[in-house]
């Protein structure tokens, strides 16, 4: 089989991609060692960036999104109790919208069936082959017969665990990481949040964090050691611990019920440079990784997408390579900087076992000078609802 992209991994970045290059009529292959269903019993984050909105839209994948889709024109941050409020529109002119990123997958995919793109679910042995050469090919088994798809390039969006970045070799590679001494515990509950608004909550006992996906659907999270399991939380125990993170006025209003999804997830930031070797490009979670705090996860994914499709378009639109060649350089300047603030919300709004007063002072004074200082809230509203492409 012969194809313009094909395209490794079916998660948000492979979709997306996929989604934009058969609209502007280059051909493409999605290759996911998954099924469906699977891919989309994944629980994730649920705020995108104004420039995702857009991009979702330009997919043609964005009518459910603009639909139950809720847009924000702030966020609630607590320090110990005391609540004040991040104006995004007031302070950098831009919201966000708050919408599951599940169901961005679910939507991509509904958007591709719609124009018969080409999709393999449930491979095997998935293997990148003469990435440097004219002819990168792609082979994969798929129930039990071996499948190879030749390629003009290759794009590797196959998550933190695929197989595409250590296609290129080590003496390419550069490889930045930090791990985070704890994880974030989340449940999903089918009760209505607890505020009209996200709440980031430090707290002496931890960090917390109340989200949502619509009315009646809330996603919590509570700081966790790293030791901690899933099967040590009751659902009782989650909501007390919860509730004593949260401000007075949050935890007064919480109503509790059933979790319908439960999981502990651990914190990291990761990045590997270059993000482009020979005709193989990586996008997404395939070349970095960002912690939760403040939801970059598929918001980076998109703006790699972004890079690489207007590249892409240049190459077969208008036979230039300057967009290829500057990939990897673009779309990593902007990745430094939503590592650079998902580090420090991270660092500022979580309690580290090796603090020590000093230090805890010091987060203090960050929030202390969030809530006062309009530049500050200026600087985390800017970067919150997404820096541009
Ligand atoms: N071959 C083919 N597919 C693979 C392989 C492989 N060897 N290894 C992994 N995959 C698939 C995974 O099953 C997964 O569906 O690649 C996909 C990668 O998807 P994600 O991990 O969701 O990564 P990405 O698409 O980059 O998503 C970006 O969106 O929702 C957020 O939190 C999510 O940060 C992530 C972001
Ligand atoms: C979520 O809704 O799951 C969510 C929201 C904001 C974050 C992280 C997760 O920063």
């Amino acid at each position: 089989m012969r194809t313009q992209v094909a395209i490794i991994g079916g998660g948000p970045a492979g979709l997306l991609l996929s989604q934009l290059l058969n609209k502007a009529g280059i051909a493409t292959v999605v290759i996911e060692l998954r099924s469906r269903d699977y891919v989309l019993s994944r629980i994730r984050a649920g705020v995108i960036e104004w420039g995702a909105v857009e991009l979702i839209r330009a997919a043609g994948a964005g009518e459910r999104m603009d639909r139950e889709g809720i847009p924000h024109d702030g966020c609630r941050i607590s320090d110990n109790g005391r609540l004040f409020r991040i104006d995004f529109v007031e302070s950098a002119g831009k919201r966000v919208m708050v919408y599951g990123q599940t169901e961005i997958t679910k939507d991509l995919y509904d958007a591709q069936d719609a124009i018969g793109a080409t999709i393999f679910h449930e491979v095997d042995g998935v293997t990148l082959n003469d990435v440097v050469s004219p002819t990168p090919s792609v082979t994969f088994l798929k129930d039990g017969v071996r499948q190879t798809v030749e390629a003009d390039f290759i794009a590797g969006c196959d998550g933190f665990h695929g197989v595409s970045r250590p296609t290129i070799p080590l003496s390419v590679r550069r490889e930045y990481e930090k791990i985070y001494p704890f994880g974030w515990l989340g449940i999903l509950t089918r009760t209505p949040p607890v505020s009209d608004e996200l709440i980031y909550a430090r707290h002496e006992r931890g960090f917390a964090l109340a989200s949502m996906r619509n009315a009646n659907l809330s996603r919590y999270y509570v700081q966790v050691p790293l030791t901690d399991r899933v099967e040590d939380w009751s659902d009782e125990a989650f909501f007390e611990e919860f509730r004593a993170r949260m401000p007075a006025e949050a935890a007064r209003r919480l109503v509790t019920g059933p979790s319908i999804e439960k999981s502990i997830a651990p914190l990291r930031s990761f990045v590997s440079e270059p993000m482009r070797w020979g005709h193989l490009y990586l996008a997404g979670d395939a070349a970095h990784i960002v912690p939760p705090t403040g939801a970059k996860g598929l918001n980076l994914a998109a703006s790699d997408v972004h890079y690489l499709y207007e590249g892409l378009s240049e190459w077969y639109h208008g036979g230039s390579n300057a967009g290829l060649e500057a990939y990897s350089q673009r779309a990593l300047a902007r990745v430094w900087q939503s590592m650079r603030f998902s580090w420090a919300f991270t660092m500022m709004m979580h309690r580290f076992p090796d603090h020590s007063d000093y230090e805890r002072q010091m987060q203090s004074a960050d929030l202390a000078f969030l809530e006062t200082s309009a530049s500050a809230r200026r600087v985390m509203a800017e970067n919150y609802t997404g820096l541009p492409y």
